[in-house]
């Protein structure tokens, strides 16, 4: 046996004490977003670079607030054209890269696919070895372009089909549902998914952002952030709750079927995917236009069984924990009311993320510090080496 000492060392008193979870630790500064989730407020409120999110989806564009998340100012009309333009130019994938792709397990989760050929990418990339800001700034862009082709050329390879080409002076939204269908998207179909996006672009110090923003912060590039990024969105307390949504929909079936089944899940102490917010202390104000996405569009197909079976959900959780729903709770209903297959939920989620994920990599690269938080040791102290031989 191994022996430990009773008592912590003198210098335990001044170790570091641990914020569980960083809850309202500030690690760094940051001037792209803000939440705002204070329990006393009717809603939250989420700003990008001083724009209130409720402006930004009733008259932006998923590309403008690309622009305003990456240079901090809404582009002039000949700034937003040349950035669309270059998105459409960077809308391709290396060839080597769709045959490796072809090579992948079949079954293979798209978030999964959609860490290791962002990787890849990297392999690919005609500025691989050059990390001036103007060679990171172009990966970005570079990134954007490409996350919405990952995504639906996996979902073709998948099924033993081609991939779908873009099509020149499509929008991002309007790209990404003509690739995964292959037929042209209505003009509400788009409009809903752009503005889903822009929903989704940024948010603060998420888990995925906060893990790209370390990983940059070493220096290293941009891909490589961005993998980190993906990894951290896959786990179902992130990104991955939106299609866990589903899954609940989908196994609770009917309305009246709700009650008993959160009573149940809540009584065994488990959590209910979509509710409950790390910041927001209030309602999530992307739940709030979600939501009403998900009821006109679920009215337009002339189908609002999942809203409605939302909207009791939503009553229950009120009632029993005062838990709000959060961003993933309406994306599930109105992603599958647009026709998205339920695992490209949270990689719809990443096709949005990627631009806030680069815009706090561009911003960690511009005024670097490596990110070294300490932890406070809870471990023994004090042990001596036992040899093989004597360890039982
Ligand atoms: C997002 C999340 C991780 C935030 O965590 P947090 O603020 O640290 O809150 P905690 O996990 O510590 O939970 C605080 C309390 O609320 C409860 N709670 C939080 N989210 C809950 C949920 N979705 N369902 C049921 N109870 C929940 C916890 O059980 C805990 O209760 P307790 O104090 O009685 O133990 C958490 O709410 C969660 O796991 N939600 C479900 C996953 C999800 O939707 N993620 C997407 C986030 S955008």
């Amino acid at each position: 046996m191994t022996t430990a000492a009773k008592e912590p060392p003198a210098t335990a008193a001044a170790a570091p004490v641990a914020h569980e979870g960083l809850r309202d630790v500030v690690a760094l500064e940051s001037s792209i977003c803000t939440v705002i989730g204070d329990a006393n407020l009717p809603e939250g409120r989420l700003i990008y670079r001083g724009y209130d999110i409720h402006d930004l989806a009733e008259h932006s564009t998923f590309e403008e607030t690309t622009y305003l998340l990456w240079h901090g100012n809404l582009p002039t009309r000949a700034q937003l054209d040349d950035l669309k333009r270059q998105l459409e130019q960077h809308r391709r994938l290396p060839d080597q890269l769709i045959e490796l792709m072809r090579r992948f397990p079949k079954e293979a989760t798209p978030m999964d696919v959609l860490r290791t050929t962002v990787s890849a990418l990297q392999l690919w990339d005609s500025q691989e070895n050059d990390d001036t800001d103007a060679a990171n700034h172009a990966k970005a862009l570079r990134l954007t372009a490409q996350m919405p082709m990952l995504v639906t050329a996996w979902d073709s390879i998948r099924v033993g089909k081609e991939p779908v080409a873009p099509k020149v002076g499509q929008s991002t939204a309007r790209a990404f549902l003509y690739m995964l269908t292959g037929q042209e998207p209505t003009d509400v179909a788009e409009r809903t998914l752009d503005i889903a996006l822009i929903l989704h672009a940024d948010h603060e110090l998420n888990a995925s952002t906060f893990a790209a923003r370390v990983t940059a912060a070493t220096l290293a590039d941009v891909h490589s952030s961005i993998t980190s990024a993906i990894g951290a969105l896959i786990g179902p307390l992130h990104g991955g709750a939106n299609e866990a949504v589903l899954h609940t929909l989908k196994e609770i079936g009917s309305i009246d079927r709700v009650e008993p089944y959160i009573m149940n899940k809540l009584n065994a102490h488990e959590k209910i995917m979509g509710f409950g917010h790390a910041v927001y202390r209030t309602r999530d104000p992307r739940a709030t236009r979600l939501r009403e996405m998900s009821r006109q569009l679920g009215e337009s197909r002339g189908d609002l069984k999942y809203y409605e079976m939302s909207r009791k959900i939503e009553d229950v959780m009120m009632r029993e924990k005062g838990l709000n729903c959060n961003v993933d709770f309406y994306s599930a209903s109105a992603y599958d009311a647009l026709g998205v297959p339920m695992d490209l939920f949270t990689p719809v989620f990443a096709v949005s993320r990627i631009s806030g994920w680069t815009a706090h990599v561009l911003e960690q690269y511009a005024d670097n510090k490596l990110i070294r938080p300490r932890a406070q040791y809870v471990g023994q102290r004090d042990r001596k080496y036992t040899s093989i031989e004597q360890r039982a």
